[in-house]
């Protein structure tokens, strides 16, 4: 299950209920996928040939699809990262840049771990949520935001999009501390 560090106060936010409630309130979608459905050999690979993604992707078929039509996503795919990503560390500089998207960020853990840093309401401020396999994230269109990995450095996870231009990432001018 997600844990969320909130940066300001330095409050930890644990269990699935207190999880929930807390990104609720600040508009975070949060859900949980059976990692059980996980075939084995799936869990712990972090370089994913295109067959192995589409498996990743039929496994889920149901939760996607299910997802897909609640919130209007159109396209789905698996994007995987560890140190066998060629340029990781260029990536990674790249993404843990505050930004907004004009859709929503919507991500699946499958395997590894990612911590989203997120720009609460004012009272709030940044928090953490760092995601294990099986926790599901939706950041909301139009909030700052940065992604970066966690000390296994490893992660898989399907994206959903509505528009796959919708990703790009546009500057948001204001610096968090890593
Ligand atoms: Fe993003």
């Amino acid at each position: 299950m997600a844990i969320i560090k909130v940066r300001n106060s330095g409050n930890v936010v644990e269990g699935h209920e207190e999880v929930s409630n807390f990104l609720e309130n600040q508009g975070v979608l949060y859900e949980h996928w059976d990692m059980d459905k996980l075939p084995g050999h799936l869990k712990e690979k972090f370089s994913l040939s295109d067959e192995e993604k589409n498996e990743i992707l039929a496994t889920y078929k149901n939760e996607i699809e299910e997802l897909a039509e609640r919130r209007g996503y159109k396209a789905w795919d698996v994007v995987a990262l560890s140190d066998e990503t060629p340029n990781l560390e260029e990536l990674l500089k790249k993404f843990e840049q505050v930004h907004t998207h004009t859709e929503d960020e919507v991500r699946a853990i499958t395997a590894g771990h990612g911590i989203f840093i997120v720009k609460g309401n004012e009272e709030t401020g940044y928090f953490d949520i760092e995601l294990e396999p099986g926790d599901v994230i939706s950041v909301p269109e139009g909030n700052p935001h940065f992604f970066t990995l966690m000390e296994d450095r490893q992660v898989v996870a399907v994206r959903l999009f509505i528009e796959t231009e919708g990703w790009v990432a546009h500057p948001y001018q204001e610096s968090v501390s890593k």
